[in-house]
């Protein structure tokens, strides 16, 4: 692809789960998400990598309490945070990621800082000493909102599956959860590369390791990425984003790709949702989830898949830069 002839093109997403409709949740949801498309789009317009512009909308998606990482994230069975991370860049094929850290405002800079390292995923106690050795401030993600999650959590000894995807004073009872955030980008050189973050699914065991930080629910090449959401432990089984991306490499169409996965996903009776990009901009999402909180910007507008409710698997913006 030519250097600097290319729209760039943009997709992130605050989780899937149940409807947020009812209780103004969808433009709570919507002003959260298109903060952050305004952001990097704009960005990403000044001639920002596709680097630099996911870490930027993950930070931002991690700094908003709403959304289930960073600032905001689920309490784990024993009432810590731990928090998972992971950043992909296509052009590199270079995957790195933090597994469980706590105590640090934003776990993506921790994967970020791992990308030039020889041992590119730490865990728990690697992931400490690296905070320590970069001198990251210490930080408590705990919100109340969460805080009180947990405690009415524990008197019905942590029955429900997941926590809430969305953290609003009145959308906790709404929305089960799944909550992670991701952000997908192709730059203005043609550059792709992909972040994800999550809390966790919430009042899990102490050491369960969230897709988020694997190759299963975030992974790129040159010519596509997806990160995905939902529960970790469904899209660890369907490897979904390296199958996604894999078909892509393999000659599929993404919005091909995309449907293959999701029939296969639904047929196996998973709960999750993803979003992609490949390197001709085309975009596509898909949940066999009730939502998906995503919205995209395609180089003309921006979109949002918050409505979309109805049984369609699958919806994409086709690319033109083939
Ligand atoms: N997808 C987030 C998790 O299950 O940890």
């Amino acid at each position: 692809m030519s250097v600097d002839r290319v729209q760039p093109k943009l997709i992130i997403h605050g989780g899937a789960g149940s409807s947020l409709k009812g209780k103004g949740g969808v433009a709570v949801v919507r002003k959260s998400l298109y903060r952050v498309i305004d952001d990097v789009y704009a960005m990403l317009l000044a001639g920002a990598s596709a680097q630099a512009a996911v870490i930027r909308g993950c930070q931002m998606l991690e700094d908003d309490p709403r959304f289930n990482a960073g600032t905001g994230s689920v309490l784990q069975s024993d009432g810590q945070i731990r928090m998972s991370a992971a950043l992909m860049d296509g052009t590199q094929q270079r995957f790195s990621g933090v597994i469980n850290v706590s105590r640090v405002q934003n776990p993506i800079n921790l994967a970020l800082a791992l990308q030039t390292a020889h041992d590119r995923v730490l865990s728990d106690y690697g992931a400490t000493e690296l905070l320590r050795e970069l001198e990251l401030p210490a930080y408590d993600p705990l919100t109340e909102i969460r805080l009180q999650e947990w405690i009415q959590e524990r008197q019905g000894n942590f029955s429900k599956e997941m926590a809430g995807v969305v953290a609003e004073q009145e959308l906790v009872e709404e929305t089960a959860g799944r909550g992670t955030i991701g952000v997908v980008v192709l730059d203005s050189q043609g550059h792709i590369a992909v972040a994800t973050s999550t809390g966790g699914k919430g009042f899990e065991r102490i050491g369960r390791v969230s897709d988020s930080a694997m190759p299963a629910g975030n992974y790129a090449t040159p010519r596509a990425a997806v990160s995905c959401t939902g529960i970790g432990e469904d899209i660890i089984d369907e490897c979904l984003a390296a199958r996604i991306v894999v078909r892509v490499e393999d000659g599929l169409p993404l919005h091909a790709a995309f449907e293959r996965s999701f029939r296969e996903s639904h047929l196996h009776q998973r709960d999750l949702g993803a979003i992609g990009l490949d390197a001709t901009g085309a975009i596509a999402w898909g949940k066999t989830s009730q939502v998906l909180l995503a919205a995209y910007h395609n180089g003309e507008n921006v979109g949002d898949t918050l409505e979309w409710d109805d049984e369609t698997l699958v919806g994409c913006v086709p690319g033109s830069q083939a």
